[in-house]
């Protein structure tokens, strides 16, 4: 497969948001690097609370164009040269069993990408996609908006490991109710917020009542499979995947599938809350500076290295231009912009995703000493852990081709496979008339109106054993990315997505005709080599993630990897914090982006109280 590599510069953006120059002598209460989940919310909620807040992002504003703002448009957004990064991932250290990625990229330098297994002579291996969206609103704004959130542990672990029970999942709770604008239940439901900014929906499910449709065949045969009544589906579809409850991290279900989308189908991400917060009357004090890279964070040189200090961010460097960063397809070569500094009085917080945040700490002296000293990086603070402990939920699909269409009712499946550790469900998985195999320059392959998919989200990966770490000091280059897949406790995940493909599997022949046969694909081609072995070979090979996490990871005082207390500080230095989904010390649940969204809103809060506390003081 051959795709093009580069048009010319994409249009320029239609961007509401001014792109504000602050004078060099600007000082700011609050600097926020990066307006994702996790930067985005958090800064608009500073500006609120009454603190001068400059938001610094890379990308452009996209909020008024279709692409992105039209939720059913995420494959062609995280396609788009106008926002996209390419980051060029490794899955492993054995470069040979890389090579068995299907589509692994390749610049063949006549401008095209080659993609697959067989590339032309003299192709340069880029390495396996992954793509971010540098824009204002971050990955949310090409992100497909579903929408779950983690399981009781996931934020339990956290209380217990560092000894703070603001975490408990009891509390947390009331983040999600804080940020969410439910558009798909009478108001009142204790588990939902109705007055927030980020609008939820959910996909009309009236389809699972027509009996006669291949699909709902599909769903009953898959309620009999997982111990749900399949005279009940009809009802059991409309479940509510985000209610709060003592058992629901157990229970084997379908569900409606939610996405931070409105009633009409329009994104609802970070970039409407900040946009919102821009244009209130109440005119806060909030800065968007927009097509700017922040290339390292400032510290004072009176608090460095000097004894009875602690060193204190006062600042960032940024260049400034569109495009600078080399994950940009419209980098044009050697291309730079001015650089100065822009200081914060209170605090810098860097929410640059968890590719970004690891690196612009590594390049301001936080990180690894003997890293920082191979680019001769002056060590601020030695923190052996930015950058590692890279998680990911692995992801897999069983891809068929029918006889027919199976039409495109969406089947939501949340289930416990048979060799799970715990209780816990373990599968979040989504059937459809569509084909999802990864990421790719192009990305997803059409296999005609036949195509049908069981795509699986592993919704607690165990190995965490990836790393973000430099391939340089320039702050222009991406940092060299290894996801090490299935290198700890591999065989437990792999077993676990087998059970889970041979139990999707299971319910394909009740299709019916004309659909069947559903003639699969992988990891069974056509029927052939089943094995579990087989499947899990396949997995192990094909697998792929979009949800990294966990690069700048939150831990207690006794934990040599933690990079951050409790309270998103960097441990070893004052006056900055990471809150973005780097900060999750485990992967949270299935799918990211709520979740880090309601953890911007605590870090938000945290940060105001620590405020009030100095002013008080
Ligand atoms: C294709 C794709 C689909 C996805 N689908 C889903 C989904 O359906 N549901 C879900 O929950 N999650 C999904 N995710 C994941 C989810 O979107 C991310 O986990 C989430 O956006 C992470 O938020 P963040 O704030 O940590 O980082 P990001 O969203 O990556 O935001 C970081 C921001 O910082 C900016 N930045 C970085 N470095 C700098 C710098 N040096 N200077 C200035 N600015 C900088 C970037 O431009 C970016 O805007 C998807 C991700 C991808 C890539
Ligand atoms: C957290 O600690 C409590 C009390 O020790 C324990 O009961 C619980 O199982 C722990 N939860 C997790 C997720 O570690
Ligand atoms: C059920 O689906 C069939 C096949 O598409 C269609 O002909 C029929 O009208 C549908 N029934 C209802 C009640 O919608
Ligand atoms: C970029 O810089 C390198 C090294 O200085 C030089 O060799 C190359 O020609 C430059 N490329 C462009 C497009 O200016
Ligand atoms: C680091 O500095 C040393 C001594 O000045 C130099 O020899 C070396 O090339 C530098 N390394 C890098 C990666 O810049
Ligand atoms: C601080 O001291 C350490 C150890 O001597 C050194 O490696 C580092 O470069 C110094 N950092 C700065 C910013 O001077
Ligand atoms: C499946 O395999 C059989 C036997 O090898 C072959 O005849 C058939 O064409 C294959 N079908 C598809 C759809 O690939």
């Amino acid at each position: 497969m051959r795709y093009r590599l580069l048009s010319a510069l994409a249009a320029a953006s239609a961007a509401i948001v001014a792109d504000a120059s602050p004078a060099a002598s600007a000082t700011y209460d609050y600097i926020v690097v990066g307006s994702g989940p996790g930067g985005g919310p958090l800064a608009a909620d500073l500006a609120r609370a009454g603190y001068s807040t400059l938001l610094i992002e890379a990308g452009t504003d996209q909020g008024d164009n279709p692409t992105y703002a039209d939720i059913a448009n995420f494959n062609e957004a995280a396609n788009d040269e106008t926002t996209r990064w390419d980051f060029w991932v490794r899955h492993s250290d054995d470069a040979a069993r890389d090579l068995k990625f299907k589509h692994t990229t390749w610049d063949t330098g006549d401008g095209t990408f080659y993609v697959g297994l067989d590339p032309p002579p003299g192709a340069k291996l880029l390495g396996i996609q992954y793509p971010r969206a540098a824009t204002l609103g971050g990955c949310a704004m090409h992100n497909a908006g579903v929408c779950s959130l983690p399981a009781a542990d996931d934020w339990d672990t956290i209380a217990n490991r560092t000894g703070d029970p603001s975490w408990a999942a009891d509390n947390m709770r009331k983040y999600w109710k804080r940020i969410e604008k439910n558009e798909y239940l009478p108001a009142g439901d204790a588990s939902h917020g109705y007055d927030g900014w980020l609008a939820t929906s959910v996909a009309d499910m009236s389809w699972a009542k027509n009996d006669s449709l291949p699909e709902t065949r599909i769903l009953k045969k898959l309620a009999e499979l997982t111990g749900q009544n399949p005279d009940d589906v009809a009802s059991l579809v409309n479940r509510d995947i985000l209610a709060a409850g003592k058992d629901v991290d157990e229970t084997t279900s379908f569900y409606s599938m939610v996405t931070h989308a409105d009633n009409q189908g329009k994104r609802s991400s970070p970039n409407n809350y900040i946009r919102a917060t821009l244009a209130d009357p109440a005119k806060y004090p909030l800065t968007v500076k927009l097509n700017t890279l922040v290339t390292r964070v400032v510290f004072d040189e009176a608090t460095v290295n000097k004894t009875g200090t602690t060193p204190r961010a006062i600042g960032v460097e940024v260049m400034e231009g569109g495009s600078l960063y080399r994950a940009d397809p419209k980098h044009v070569a050697n291309a730079t912009g001015p650089v100065s500094q822009i200081l914060a009085r209170r605090e810098v917080i860097v929410s640059g995703g968890t590719f970004n945040s690891p690196q612009i700490l590594k390049l301001s002296g936080i990180g690894p000493a003997e890293e920082l000293a191979q680019f001769n990086i002056s060590v601020v603070a030695d923190l052996p852990g930015v950058g590692e402990n890279l998680g990911d939920n692995y992801e897999g699909s069983i891809l068929a081709i029918g006889a027919a269409p199976v039409n495109s009712g969406l089947i939501t499946l949340l289930f416990r496979t048979p060799s799970a550790p715990t209780k816990k469900r373990n599968i979040f998985t989504w059937c459809g008339a569509f084909s999802f195999e990864g990421f790719w320059p192009g990305f997803p392959t059409d296999y005609g109106p036949n195509e049908y998919t069981c795509a699986m989200v592993h919704m607690a990966p165990k190995s965490q054993a990836g790393s973000v770490r430099l391939a340089s000091a320039d702050p222009q280059d991406r940092p060299a990315i290894n996801f090490r897949f299935f290198e700890r406790h591999g065989d437990e995940d792999l077993r676990e997505l087998v059970e889970g493909a041979n139990l999707l599997r299971a319910s394909f022949a009740a299709a019916g005709a004309p659909a069947v046969p559903l003639v699969e694909q992988h990891p069974c081609a056509n029927g052939t080599d089943c094995t579990d072995a087989a499947q899990a070979e396949f997995f192990k090979l094909q697998a792929y993630s979009h949800h990294a996490t966990s690069t700048c990871a939150i831990g207690g005082d006794g934990d040599r990897m933690a990079v951050l207390d409790s309270k998103f500080r960097v441990r070893g230095v004052r006056g900055l914090r990471v809150v973005d989904a780097s900060a999750w010390p485990v992967v949270p649940g299935a799918f990211p982006s709520c979740p880090t969204m309601m953890l911007s809103a605590k870090a938000a809060d945290d940060i105001i109280a620590d405020a009030k506390q100095e002013q008080a003081a």
